[in-house]
């Protein structure tokens, strides 16, 4: 939520920020602003909407060039999106310029402490107190990192802060405290963003910087210290994996069509060099002993939105493989019913960016209770894998679009590693088992290729259903999660209602909704499996049909049970049970994306949404 850029060396820093901000719009796309340091002053422009209108204003009015300089693209919490609550926010002499991420929960606080020393702020944002503190600060230390530790220790909240002053122009400075900031380290130049993707056109080397610290940004040089003022020793520099085209759209009219595309890949990643020759299963890092993993009696999966229906279909893997009781609950409910947790709790953190606010708090409070935390996460570095006790890195890339897709099905194939270690480790799966499942696992990005394929007709499905006003998803069993993947999909991108059922409640309710050609999505378990499930599942397409739904029947090759009762039948590759979301939630994904184009909608950055939710 919000994207931040810094940038200190020999280019112009105007560029660098508006290409950084442009590769993290994705993060929130409520307003733009860019602030530059040039002839011994600070110069600032910032506009409501999408970057483009800061771009168009930067057209009739540009900056001067400089090349010190910060950038922020928001997603608004205080204040409604404006120009005047955009940021950079400048003190009241125009000399400091901060931008934010997060939220001062004492701001207001602040904000009357300032009013009584005779400051009249101009925006209704919490961030615009911190530029008028770092003056004060920066007026008696005239250092800007050391007024900028000062001042962060008075804030309460999140925060990530960047800052420039117009009296120190070949410096930029963070602060950190739970939202994410990311060092690049170029030759004579330095980075500070959000996310990688910033700066990843000019450096792939990156320093994370820890909770509570401050960095001090040189062309050539940088320090980071704690918000007690020690120098930081926790500090890790890393190497990025990709480069700049894998963040870019590459032909496709969407990030979501690519990312959508990349699917295949992204899963067999994911897999890579998971079992060596013995055949033994492992993760990225563990710090979690295999004789505390032989005690756990129970299993805890947090995870937000699309993390958290990954989160219920890995309920029925562990469950099955390694027979140890398993829940899944929303990480934004999770604290607050102060759940009963102890060392034999395994809690597993599911986290496409890593940085989800409610997921990181609902891991911090199961450690404070005890348990050991395994994180699933596809960003290297972020704050959910580096608080927790393992990790399993799922390896889609990175992920623009702000609806996830290929971080779903990678966040699947993790979940399936995670239950088949945990049965390795707890000797409830012999080794053929797994790498009977290994194997099983190893054909899904083929088959995922295969219904890629196959998604023309769902297409021009989807093109005719844009009038519609409601479209429902039934599923069983693991169908079930897929069914409220499919619903969420199409609410985020087509603005449309959409539920998700489990089919046998229908009868218990829903079923009221149904009326004459109301398009409801089915998808059905294999035959070949659990024939009691796929058989329910057929009586209840005949129910809806019944009464009057238009069916669109989601089944395997070679089912033909369903053809009666099909008004649409998209079919997908023979797959176990277990693992059949990996292909059942490709069309609907499909299906969304198209729904909301023909729609008009904008498909990577629907409305109100942002990517990376980093406050509670
Ligand atoms: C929906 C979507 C969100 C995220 C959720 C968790 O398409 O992308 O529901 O899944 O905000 O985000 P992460 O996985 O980053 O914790």
């Amino acid at each position: 939520m919000c994207g931040i850029v810094g940038y200190v060396g020999g280019r112009s820093a105007l560029d660098v920020v508006l290409a950084g901000l442009k590769r993290l719009e994705y993060r929130g796309y409520d307003s733009a602003g860019v602030a530059v340091l040039a002839d011994g002053s600070l110069a600032a422009a910032k506009k409501a909407g999408k970057l483009v209108n800061l771009e168009k204003e930067l057209s009739v009015r540009p900056l001067p060039a400089g090349g010190t300089g910060i950038g922020h693209t928001r997603w608004a919490t205080h204040g409604g999106p404006t120009d005047v609550n955009a940021h950079p926010h400048l003190d009241g002499a125009g000399r400091v310029g901060v931008v934010h991420n997060g939220i001062i929960e004492n701001f207001a606080a602040l904000r009357a402490e300032l009013a009584d020393r005779g400051h009249d702020l101009r925006s209704e944002t919490d961030t615009e107190v911190v530029a008028y503190l770092l003056a004060e600060e920066f007026s008696s230390c005239a250092d800007l990192a050391e007024a900028m530790r000062l001042v962060s220790l008075r804030l309460e909240g999140a925060f990530t802060l960047v800052a420039v002053v117009a009296d120190d122009p070949d410096v930029v400075v963070g602060a950190r405290r739970n939202s994410p900031l990311v060092v690049g380290v170029g030759e004579d130049e330095s980075f500070l963003a959000s996310d990688v993707a910033a700066f990843i056109a000019h450096t792939r080397s990156a320093v994370e910087l820890g909770q509570d610290q401050v960095v001090e940004l040189r062309r050539d040089a940088i320090r980071i210290t704690g918000f007690d003022g020690r120098p930081a020793d926790d500090a890790r520099a890393y190497h990025v994996g990709w480069d700049a085209s894998a963040a870019e759209k590459g032909g496709y009219d969407y990030f979501m069509l690519k990312e959508i595309a990349e699917q295949p890949r992204a899963v067999a990643d994911t897999l890579l060099g998971r079992i060596d020759a013995a055949g033994s299963l492992s993760l990225d890092e563990v710090r979690i002993t295999a004789s505390e993993l032989r005690e756990m009696d129970k299993v805890v999966i947090v995870a937000c939105g699309t993390a958290f229906h990954a989160g219920l279909i890995a309920k029925y893997a562990i469950e099955h493989w390694t027979r140890i009781p398993c829940e899944v609950e929303l990480a934004s409910e999770f604290r607050y019913r102060d759940p009963i947790l102890d060392p034999r709790t395994l809690v597993v953190a599911i986290s496409q960016s890593g940085e989800t606010m409610d997921t990181l708090m609902a891991l911090r409070h199961a450690r404070e209770q005890g348990a050991k935390v395994l994180a699933i996460c596809n960003t290297n570095g972020s704050t959910i894998p580096r608080e927790s006790d393992a990790v399993l890195y799922t390896h889609a890339g990175p992920e623009v679009a702000v609806a996830s897709t290929k971080a779903f099905l990678t966040q699947l194939v993790a979940c399936y590693l995670v239950a088949l270690y945990l049965g390795q480790v707890r000797g409830t799966k012999w080794g053929d088992e797994i790498q009977a499942v290994v194997r099983d696992l190893s054909h899904i990005a083929g088959a995922v290729e295969e219904v890629l394929g196959t998604m023309e007709p769902v297409r021009d499905l989807a093109r005719t259903l844009a009038d519609k006003d409601t479209v429902l998803f039934l599923g069983r069993h693991v169908g079930y999660p897929v069914a409220l993947e499919g619903a969420l999909k199409l609410k985020e991108l087509a603005y449309m209602h959409a539920e998700g059922f489990a089919a046998g409640e229908l009868k218990h309710g829903p079923i009221a909704l149904i009326e004459e050609d109301l398009p409801v999505v089915v998808v059905v378990p294999s035959p070949r499996g659990r024939s009691v499930l796929h058989d329910k599942v057929v009586s209840n397409i005949q129910e809806i049909r019944a009464r009057g739904a238009r069916t669109i029947v989601i089944a395997e090759e070679g089912d033909e049970a369903v053809v009666p009762y099909a008004d649409h039948l998209v079919r997908i590759p023979v797959t176990p049970t277990l693992l059949q979301p990996l292909v059942a939630t490709v069309p609907l994904q499909v299906f969304a994306c198209e729904l909301a184009t023909a729609r008009g909608n904008e498909v990577d950055q629907p409305r109100n949404l942002a990517k990376s939710v980093t406050v509670e």
